[in-house]
């Protein structure tokens, strides 16, 4: 009898396996492919190795803006390729080893739900048993949702599982849906060369996001000849023996791959769910966000299968941690949703925690808005990077509610604004510290004197 029986090792099932050493707990990890989950193998990691290349292309390209002169770049797919999987591979290892190390017992099959603390596994070569634990941990995650027409077969219609190991490079692709992974493949694809159509079904690229950050991305992707369409529905494809056509309104493109990115739907199906008390919604878990316990005792949820929590590696390994704590102590240890990084790896990057100007105004904050580009900071026009902007979203005379950064190290730098937003800080505590100089980051502590009511440059 384990302390908990976890099904799924991706980042929310294996962040819960690790973190039980805290606590001596012993632990099963079950997992029907490969530990790393989504993040590590068809999401996050791989992705960013792709994004990676496309930007040292870049920069080689434009090396002899800094007096580097180099002979005209060419990319090489399958080393692109290559390094992905080396990376992948890499981190596969380190996590296998380091599971191995905390004694976390994994179990290679499929788990499903059989009564209360039962799990029953069945092999690859259909044999099945019955793992029991006090706990039991679903952290299943999720698959990429598509939409009516679009039905995957992994050629002509593909999602980012299989765009990640694209053999080759396409040289037309149209991807339906401009949110984090839309934008970051139309970033890359660019980037490598390849003729990009984006369309999306809202108003701007990266809904959801302050519409200025959403807009330097825009500008950035056409001037890199990305074809960005936004409020557009698409039609049905046609799909021809070698290209694919489809229709947004009064456009029709035709494409060699249509790449579907339209969020991902969670992994709940299947699993045994209905032999518990546990609270299933459109196919999400519900829980008590103070605990992540079902309301099936003690059957916990993590990860993208948990309802109205962001579908993030990060939140997941939160989520898998405040499970096993809770586990572990009995005391709820909620997870503070409030401060959560969003990063958007694309060129430039777009960032962003806590609240949006129009989230604020919704909640009924009266809000102030202080922004601050990057056109005067010495070492972004160093690196040959000043486009972008930061931005500050505080409650009238009140703390800081959230922040969006795009441009160059978004990503890097919204943590300083994390711990503000987190803290509470006024801008104007934030603003006394002093940000090194020549520094990115420095567009960060500009905001924020601005927002203090205090600029300087
Ligand atoms: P998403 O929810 O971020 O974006 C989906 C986009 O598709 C939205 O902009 C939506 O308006 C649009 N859309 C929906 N139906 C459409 C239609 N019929 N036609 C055109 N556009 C349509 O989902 P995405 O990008 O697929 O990512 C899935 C999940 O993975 C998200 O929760 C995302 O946050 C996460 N993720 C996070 C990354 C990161 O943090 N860097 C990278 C990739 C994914």
């Amino acid at each position: 009898m384990y302390d908990a029986v976890i099904v799924g090792g991706g980042p929310g099932g294996y962040a819960a396996a690790l973190y039980a050493h805290n606590f001596d707990l012993s632990v099963a990890l079950i997992e029907k492919d490969l530990v790393g989950g989504t993040c590590l193998h068809r999401g996050c990691i791989p992705a960013k190795s792709w994004l990676h290349s496309a930007e040292v292309l870049d920069e080689v390209k434009h090396a002899a803006d800094f007096g580097v002169i180099a002979s005209e770049p060419t990319f090489d797919w399958e080393a692109g390729l290559a390094r992905k999987n080396k990376v992948v591979g890499q981190l596969h290892k380190g996590l296998s080893g380091l599971l191995g190390a905390r004694h976390v017992d994994v179990i290679e099959g499929t788990g499903r739900l059989a009564g209360p603390g039962r799990v029953e596994v069945t092999a690859a070569d259909g044999s099945s048993r019955v793992v029991e634990g006090r706990n039991v941990i679903v952290a299943t995650g999720s698959r990429p949702a598509t939409i009516s027409g679009y039905d995957f077969d992994g050629d002509r219609i593909v999602s980012s599982d299989e765009a990640l190991d694209w053999p080759r490079r396409p040289e037309r692709a149209a991807i339906i849906g401009a949110g984090a992974i839309g934008c970051e493949f139309a970033s890359l694809l660019s980037d490598l060369g390849s003729e990009v159509y984006l369309f999306e079904l809202l108003p701007q690229v990266l809904p959801g996001m302050e519409p200025e950050a959403a807009k330097v991305l825009d500008r950035a992707l056409r001037r890199r000849g990305v074809q960005v369409a936004t409020g557009v529905e698409v039609a049905p494809p046609r799909i021809g023996k070698k290209s694919v056509e489809i229709s947004a309104g009064e456009t029709t493109v035709k494409t060699d791959v249509v790449l579907v990115a339209v969020g991902r739907a969670p992994l709940t199906e299947g699993i045994g769910l209905e032999t518990t008390r546990a609270v299933v919604e459109r196919g999400y878990l519900g829980v008590d966000p103070g605990t992540m316990m079902t309301a099936e005792p003690n059957l916990y949820a993590v990860g993208d299968v948990v309802a109205g929590t962001p579908q993030l590696a990060h939140a997941g390994f939160a989520e898998g941690i405040a499970a096993i704590t809770h586990i572990a102590t009995g005391s709820p240890a909620p997870v503070d949703y409030r401060a959560i990084p969003l990063v958007v790896y694309s060129r430039p990057e777009v960032a962003s925690v806590g609240l949006s100007a129009a989230q604020a105004t919704a909640e009924g904050y009266e809000v102030e808005e202080t922004s601050h580009g990057f056109g005067g900071v010495g070492r972004a026009i160093i690196q040959g990077e000043a486009q972008g902007t930061v931005k500050v979203v505080a409650q009238k005379d009140g703390p800081i509610l959230g922040a969006t950064i795009a441009g160059p190290l978004a990503g890097e730098m919204i943590h300083e604004l994390m711990y503000a937003v987190a803290w509470e800080a006024l801008p104007a505590e934030a603003a006394a510290f002093i940000h090194a100089h020549p520094t990115v980051a420095e567009a960060v502590g500009e905001t924020l004197l601005a927002a203090s009511g205090r600029s300087l440059h």
